[in-house]
């Protein structure tokens, strides 16, 4: 499908790393590194106690920003959680929600990750809603089956109409911070997989206009063979958005990508 009517996007989800005091150290020489020319947007996804320092630091608004998790909550007595309003009032473009950490550390079920995701949409910001199975569903054959119930649950919560205002990332469990990456074939079938879900639920001009990550051990080595896929617009990337020279070669892989298709 063709990827014109679509964003491609590199985010990196920082998860739990650096100090606020680092932040502006890295911004620049992010900043110095990312090719002047992109062709895709770029977007760091911190921890809530990085975002006013990284508003700060990154002066170029072609680099957006945002958070790895959201309270389902408006507001009120929810010790510890921070509102989608607090993130938008913060100039927050983006928002994870469902990173199988959370659903794992935090007990996020499908049905929280829906209204995690309403929440980020109701105030304005693009949900990155991630699925994926584990290493088990995938050798019991169930991927399709496990990652599609996970779009239908997440979808149910998102108003008809607003489908090109949310990402979806697809992240085999097996392949975070593992070091073992999805083929770009096995990834490539996933995420199609994802957008005919979308089209069966929402039609064609919603599926079309869905950009679908890839997420699980992408570094400079394998992003262009995985961006390459037709379905994949880009990546949600951990360990390698730590480093600001492998992040910005992930950011030139999208344009290498582009040429070879
Ligand atoms: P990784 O993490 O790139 O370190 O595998 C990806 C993610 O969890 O979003």
């Amino acid at each position: 499908m063709n990827k014109k009517y679509r964003k491609t996007i590199i985010a990196g989800n920082w998860k739990m790393n650096l100090v606020p005091s680092e932040v502006k150290a890295f911004a620049d020489e992010l900043r110095a590194f990312l090719p002047k020319a992109r062709t895709c947007e770029v977007a760091l996804l911190v921890p809530y106690t990085h975002i006013s320092t990284l508003r700060r630091a990154l002066k170029d608004n072609r680099i957006g920003f945002g958070a790895q998790d959201v309270s389902a909550r408006d507001k009120g007595a929810y010790t510890g959680e921070v509102s989608a309003d607090m993130l938008s009032d913060m100039n927050a473009h983006y928002v994870i929600v469902g990173h199988s950490e959370c659903r794992q550390y935090h007990g996020d079920t499908d049905f929280t990750v829906g209204e995690k995701a309403a929440a980020v949409l109701g105030k304005g910001m693009c949900p990155i809603i991630c699925v994926g199975e584990s290493l088990e569903q995938r050798e019991r054959g169930l991927t399709m089956a496990y990652t599609t119930y996970q779009v239908l649950a997440a979808l149910s919560y998102i108003p008809e109409g607003k489908e090109r205002q949310i990402v979806i990332a697809y992240e085999p469990i097996w392949a975070i911070g593992t070091g073992r990456t999805a083929s770009p074939e096995e990834a490539g079938e996933v995420c199609a997989g994802i957008r005919a879900v979308l089209r069966a639920k929402r039609g064609a001009r919603a599926a079309r206009s869905v950009s679908i990550l890839y997420g699980g051990s992408m570094n400079p080595g394998n992003a262009k063979t995985l961006l390459s896929m037709p379905d994949i617009d880009g990546g949600l990337i951990g360990g390698a958005s730590l480093k600001p020279r492998d992040f910005s070669q992930i950011v030139d892989a999208v344009a290498l990508a582009a040429q070879e298709a």
